[in-house]
């Protein structure tokens, strides 16, 4: 159970592979479980097991679990969370890539995937972060909470503050923040010429479920309430997770309420032009859609 807001684990355990990089200590899952989970019962989800961490300590714990991976063939960015499991997670766990930190697809599993978040360039990655988190919190049960683990890093001197983009688009409430110390991370070696801050942190926010609603039914104004941070094209996309196949008319009829929130008198405008974007939407039919595969 975390015992304050700053953690710190030299020895990462033997929960998982611990030559998967990027692979993160089961200390802090165990930490994390401990202090969430309200019902013993309550489903675990992990839509990114990488090396299998959390695999391991929910076994080890006695707890119910669902872990897949983009290289188990499930894709938060295109499939359905809460259906790919069939029941709400009481708890969810999320450890992401950092966009072209290190690459997952064609170096540490099987072949390049265009769907891989660590092969994006930042703007594809911020998106796709967006529509993750959504999917995410969706799939959480109300009274549920989801955690996510997020380092922050600097390419060719820029900062990119992650943990506070997460902040800004996750739909839940925001209940607590805990700081990793990172141990024997790459930079600590590589990535620090010229006068800035080595960065020895990562940031784990944890998230309440704001409501029991999935993104097409129920209390939509709420929801759209809390997605003033994420944008029109991550929006369309979450509509169309999980197979859909639907014509514009429902696609309008499920962003209405959002549209609200965002006070665009021509958004309907909006979501054509952005439906345009071929890489990830095909037109069936005229005024029919599904995301590209
Ligand atoms: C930082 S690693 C997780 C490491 C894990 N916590 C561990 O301890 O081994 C991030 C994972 O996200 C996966 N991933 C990348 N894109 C994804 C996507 N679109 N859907 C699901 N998982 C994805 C990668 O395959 C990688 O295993």
């Amino acid at each position: 159970m975390f015992a304050g807001s700053v953690v710190s684990y030299p020895d990462r355990g033997h929960w998982g592979k611990s030559s998967y990089r990027g692979n993160c200590t089961g200390r802090i899952i165990k930490d994390f479980l401990e202090s969430y989970m309200k019902r013993k019962d309550g489903l675990v989800v992990d839509p990114s097991i990488g090396g299998g961490t959390s695999v391991d300590v929910a076994r080890e714990m006695g707890l119910r679990f669902v872990g897949t991976d983009l290289h188990q063939g499930f894709n938060l960015l295109t499939d359905d969370l809460a259906s790919y499991i069939g029941e709400m997670a009481h708890v969810c766990w999320w450890h992401p890539p950092y966009a072209g930190m290190l690459k997952y697809s064609g170096e540490e599993w099987g072949e390049p995937n265009k769907w891989d978040m660590s092969r994006m360039n930042f703007q594809d990655f911020t998106e796709a972060l967006e529509l993750a988190v959504m999917n995410i919190h969706d799939a959480v049960e109300r009274g549920g909470v989801y955690g996510i683990l997020m380092g922050n890093m600097r390419a060719k001197g820029t900062y990119y503050n992650l943990s506070s983009l997460v902040e800004r688009i996750a739909p839940g409430r925001l209940i607590d923040e805990v700081i990793k110390v990172q141990h024997n991370c790459k930079s600590d070696s590589s990535s620090y010429k010229g006068n800035f801050v080595r960065i020895a942190h990562e940031k784990l926010l944890v998230f309440a479920k704001r409501e029991s609603s999935l993104f097409l039914i129920g209390s939509m104004e709420k929801r759209a309430a809390a997605m003033t941070g994420i944008t029109w094209k991550a929006a369309v996309r979450r509509v169309l997770q999980g197979n859909k196949i639907l014509h514009l008319k429902d696609i309008n009829d499920a962003l209405e309420p959002y549209a609200k929130s965002r006070d665009n008198q021509h958004w309907q405008a909006k979501v054509r032009q952005v439906l345009q974007d071929e890489r990830y939407f095909v037109r069936l039919k005229p005024g029919v859609y599904q995301l590209a595969a």
